[in-house]
């Protein structure tokens, strides 16, 4: 995609082969990782909330770590009723995917992770 089409604290959805990828830009990079959460499938890109380099999914606020992909806290909403950790506990936790990323001559690129 052409980086010009990504401003800083847009994230967007792509499909890379039949792989879809959120692609993000922060402040220090362009991060690309997978476009759904782990949980249940919720697209990132759709109001995922990005704070000291972690993504939060809207849905039940499972929270990952940009760079990692390594999960920080997993199905934790609501707390009351205990809904989030019951349904959490449905999936088993998993980390996002997180794929090589690189801006060159206009362009970002995406190698995926296997
Ligand atoms: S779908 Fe993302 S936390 Fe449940």
């Amino acid at each position: 995609m052409k980086s010009s089409k990504l401003r800083y604290g847009q994230k967007k959805m792509r499909t890379v082969g039949t792989t879809p990828v959120m692609l993000l830009r922060t402040e220090e990079t362009v991060h690309a990782t997978g476009a759904l959460c782990k949980h249940m499938a919720w697209p990132l890109a759709w109001g995922g909330k990005v704070d000291e380099g972690c993504i939060t999914c809207p849905l039940h606020q499972s929270r990952y770590e940009l760079e990692t992909g390594d999960v920080r806290e997993w199905s934790p909403f609501p707390l009351f009723p205990a809904y989030g950790k019951l349904v959490g506990s449905m999936r088993k936790k998993r980390p996002l995917q997180v794929h090589e990323v690189r801006e060159t001559e206009g362009w970002i690129e995406v190698r995926l992770s296997s």
